[in-house]
């Protein structure tokens, strides 16, 4: 039950940020939970992003989500960075610590490798190669958490080749970037392929990919959520691939900010994803 002195505040930083499903999300706990509290989209401009992080302490917020175009630039901002955000080279959650210090982490590996496992449990990390199309920071995030739960190869495919080969320098081991132009081949064998682009996103064009050489039993993922099915989605599920999109790694993402922020870890609900969903 809530203390009566205390309202409890976080919010998502982002510019645009108008769109952001998250207040929808948090707020929805704050009810569950019976927390006196709010949770507010806050539109910050690029140049305004340090004023408005060093103004969470004072203001009484126990912390904020970052996303478009913040996610970088926050890092050389808080007064601390932990290894996974470095890693990922992208912060998505601060923290405001009780002496009113400001740390950054990165929930989005999290996100992604609990939507699969609340949506597809009998996931198994050691199916066999995966595919993951895109180097940008989801990218990032989705091979950080595919390495963690133990994936042996990782096929990395990116327009600008310089990008996976630099998560291939940078996170080693398993991840073997591949010439764009062998994307369609590059599905031969994989257990599990992911798009981590923007294509197919509302108002881009869909993923230039073909599914032709991948087994029906993959499982096949979008880390986008709006449109729900991508054209990519669509032309998995069509061919007979079980799919993923990406409002789970959205949803889940926010649980650890929750412990973090309030000390409660709260549940991805089918009631909430319905929620959602009608949003969409
Ligand atoms: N569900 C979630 O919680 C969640 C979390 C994070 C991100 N996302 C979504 O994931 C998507 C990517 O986000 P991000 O932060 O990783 O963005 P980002 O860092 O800007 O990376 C964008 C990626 O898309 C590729 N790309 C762009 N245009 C392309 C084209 N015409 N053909 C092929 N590839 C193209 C880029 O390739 P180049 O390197 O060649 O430019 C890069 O790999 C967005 O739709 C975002 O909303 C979802």
């Amino acid at each position: 039950m809530s203390k009566p002195d205390r309202f409890f505040l976080a919010g998502v930083m982002g510019w645009p940020v108008m769109h952001s499903r998250s207040p929808m999300l948090h707020n929805y706990w704050f009810q569950k939970h019976g927390l006196a509290g709010s949770y507010v989209p806050l539109a910050i401009r690029p140049e305004g992003l340090k004023a408005a992080l060093r103004a969470l302490a004072p203001l009484g917020f126990a912390g904020c989500n970052l996303t478009i175009p913040h996610k970088q630039e926050a890092m050389t901002i808080v007064d601390e960075v932990d290894r996974l955000a470095k890693s990922i080279g992208a912060i998505s959650c601060v923290v405001v610590r009780p002496d009113g210090s400001l740390a950054g982490t990165n929930n989005d590996c999290y996100g992604f490798i609990h939507s699969i496992k609340q949506e597809r449990p009998y996931w198994r990390a050691d199916a066999g190669p995966a595919v993951v199309v895109g180097a940008g920071g989801g990218a990032r995030a989705v091979c950080y958490g595919l390495i963690q739960e133990g994936v042996k190869e990782i096929r990395l495919l990116n327009r600008s080749a310089e990008r996976a080969k630099a998560i291939a320098d940078e996170f080693g081991g398993p991840i073997k970037p591949l010439p764009w132009e062998q994307r369609n081949d590059a599905m031969e064998g994989a257990a599990l392929v992911v798009n981590t682009t923007s294509q197919g996103m509302v108002g881009q064009p869909a993923l230039d990919i073909k599914l032709d050489k991948l087994a029906t039993s993959a499982l096949v993922a979008d880390i986008i959520y709006i449109p729900l099915e991508t054209p990519f989605l669509a032309a998995a599920r069509k061919r007979g691939n079980r799919t993923i999109n990406g409002l789970g790694m959205l949803l889940h993402q926010a649980r650890p900010a929750w412990k973090a922020w309030f000390g409660i870890e709260p549940d991805v609900t089918a009631e909430l994803r319905a929620m959602v969903e009608k949003t969409i």
